[in-house]
């Protein structure tokens, strides 16, 4: 097993499964236009020996697929399948919604049963002005029927003060009258917002949401599993919400993340922009290439913070958070 003198090791791999997207978030990409797929994406077969290859020599045991958005790739109904057959601890999903209630046969098929959507506010105009596409009604919809289906919902919001600072208590309300775990991400400084002076004025960190919350609720902090990345709280009577908080309460010391971009490219931190493509050994014999990707996720570990997320050019519609 691969450990660094922190003690970390991989436990956690992300896989975008493309880069292609079909919102163009503020946050995410500078100029509105929507994302495209890489010209080099790995196939179908590549990718999934890929992810056998780094179950195995990173002694991965929870999966999440990304992207970009996951549920538009032609990858994506096969890729499930074959993942079913890992035996993988744990298999989720990350996905903007809007794609969600059509996609449900396949992903219940494939026996995942916790999915996450990515949903910034409940205001139809503030969502296309967030978003630059899509509608949120389809994403509610997908929502809806998802919890019927039995399946686990998180949301993910990112509260960003110019465009929906007002959403953080009615996120949080339509969340727990639904019984879904709301998460609040910080706003983390990466890609074209890492050079932006916007960065520092749409920024909402963990007290100024803890505040808006405690104006209505009584909250108090719960116990996360040591590697999780959010600040979790229960409201007595109501449920439960987190905070992924990146800036307030860096979670590097204990990072199980490991990420492989839809080109082939491991990425051993977020806040670095190193990565190591592992294309050329996708063609290698299975003991030699789990041998030499040894080496390559010792690299990767290597990537790592100690200490606090600094922010990083790298994009994070390329490697899907
Ligand atoms: N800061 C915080 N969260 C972000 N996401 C995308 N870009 C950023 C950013 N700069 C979120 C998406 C999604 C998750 C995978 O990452 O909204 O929920």
């Amino acid at each position: 097993m691969i450990v660094d003198p922190l003690g970390r090791r991989f436990k956690n791999l992300r896989v975008s499964l493309t880069a292609a997207c079909n919102y163009a978030c503020t946050y995410c990409v500078p100029d509105g236009k929507k994302l495209q797929a890489l010209s080099a994406e790995l196939s179908e077969e590549e990718l999934i020996y890929a992810v056998r290859l780094l179950v195995e020599a990173g002694g991965i045991d929870k999966l999440r697929i990304t992207g970009g958005e996951p549920l538009i790739s032609p990858k994506f109904d096969s890729l499930l399948n074959s993942l079913n057959k890992l035996a993988l601890e744990d298999l989720a999903i990350t996905t903007n919604g809007q794609f969600l209630k059509k996609k449900l046969p396949v992903i219940q098929l494939a026996g995942i049963n916790r999915i996450n959507v990515s949903l910034d506010t409940l205001d139809h105009m503030a969502f296309r002005s967030i978003a630059r596409s899509g509608d949120l009604a389809t994403v509610l919809e997908g929502i809806e029927e998802a919890l019927a289906l039995g399946l686990k919902v998180k949301v993910n919001c990112v509260p960003i003060r110019t465009a929906n600072l007002d959403q953080l208590l009615p996120m949080l309300e339509y969340c727990l009258n639904k019984n879904i775990e709301l998460r609040y991400i910080e706003l983390m400084n990466m890609g074209h917002l890492k050079h932006n002076q916007s960065y520092e004025q749409d920024f909402v960190g963990m007290d100024e949401i803890l505040e808006k919350i405690g104006t209505k609720y009584e909250y108090y902090k719960i116990d996360a599993p040591l590697d999780s990345t959010s600040v979790r709280f229960e409201i007595p009577d109501f449920g439960r919400f987190g905070i992924i908080a990146n800036e307030s309460e860096p979670f590097c010391r204990t990072c199980t993340r490991l990420r492989l971009s839809s080109n082939g490219q491991i990425f051993g931190c977020l806040s670095n922009s190193k990565a190591f493509s592992i294309r050329q050994l996708l063609d290698k014999p299975y003991p030699t290439a789990i041998t030499e990707l040894q080496t390559v996720l010792r690299s990767a570990m290597q990537l790592k913070q100690r200490l606090a997320f600094t922010g990083e050019t790298t994009v994070m519609k390329f490697i899907g958070g």
